[in-house]
């Protein structure tokens, strides 16, 4: 039970791999505030099942992340809440696929709306929480895009360089809070996201990695697991590659 008492705050965990993360946490004992986009009678039975099965809660908060107002009353109603905030998973995202002389500028806009600023307006009113308490621990989900100069990944890889960058300062800003910034940066991962590639681009970073596999949405979960964890509390300010090893 490594979240035992835990509260967990997940973006975009109605599918893919933030709903790994959220079946993850709750069964190591957390209890979470999922958020999601809009309200989904699937997903709340999904957490109503899940929550009993663990004995833990799950509040589902549905707001857009690109809207500043929305996210406003969302962090309110956190706030409400009157509960301690241990864990904030980053993970909604969106892809973009374009080589960079097709790539416009309301594409570049859009991309950088959801995958960066959208990310930093939501953290820094959850970091404010968890610097009152002294602790938390927060994961940015990044990707090996931000990392590498994969052709067509002008405008999603840019964006997830851009949040990379943002945890190392995070991390070296909210450190002595006791607040932990960590992100991911997974590679080809089977989700939905994974169908929107073009297929030769994902077979060419598959055939690049040494696993020569896509990865399963609970492998990028485990990884979430382990920094939201203690077992990483000497970790912050690090990108942890999960990308079946692009050497
Ligand atoms: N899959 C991969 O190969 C891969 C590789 C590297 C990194 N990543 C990153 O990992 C994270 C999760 O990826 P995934 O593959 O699980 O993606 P996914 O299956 O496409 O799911 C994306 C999630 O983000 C939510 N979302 C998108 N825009 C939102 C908004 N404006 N407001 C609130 N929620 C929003 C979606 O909500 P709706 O259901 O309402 O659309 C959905 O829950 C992303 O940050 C992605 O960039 C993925």
């Amino acid at each position: 039970m490594l979240l035992k008492d835990k509260l967990a705050i997940i973006t975009g965990c109605n599918r893919g791999i933030g709903l790994a993360t959220l079946n993850a946490f709750v069964a190591q004992g957390a209890s979470a505030i999922a958020c999601i986009r809009s309200e989904n009678p699937e997903f709340a039975q999904h957490c109503q099942e899940l929550a009993a099965r663990h004995g833990v809660s799950i509040d589902i908060l549905p707001f857009d992340l690109t809207s500043a107002d929305a996210t406003k009353e969302a962090v309110a109603r956190i706030v409400g809440l009157r509960r301690r905030i241990d864990i904030l998973v980053n993970n909604a995202g969106a892809a973009s696929g374009a080589l960079f002389q097709m790539t416009t500028q309301r594409d570049l806009r859009q991309i950088f709306e959801i995958n960066f600023f959208a990310q930093l307006q939501f953290t820094q009113s959850i970091s404010r929480l968890m610097t009152r308490q002294r602790s938390g621990s927060i994961i940015n989900l990044a990707s090996v895009a931000g990392l590498i100069g994969e052709p067509g990944m002008t405008a999603y890889g840019a964006s997830k360089a851009a949040l990379i960058q943002a945890t190392r300062t995070l991390a070296s800003e909210l450190g002595g809070a006791g607040i932990r910034v960590n992100a991911i940066a997974p590679s080809i991962t089977h989700t939905d996201m994974y169908e929107q590639m073009d297929p030769a681009a994902r077979e060419r970073l598959i055939a690049a990695s040494a696993l020569k596999r896509a990865a399963r949405p609970e492998e990028i979960a485990n990884v979430a697991l382990f920094l939201a964890s203690d077992l990483s509390s000497y970790i912050t300010g690090q990108v942890i590659r999960a990308d079946g090893g692009i050497l």
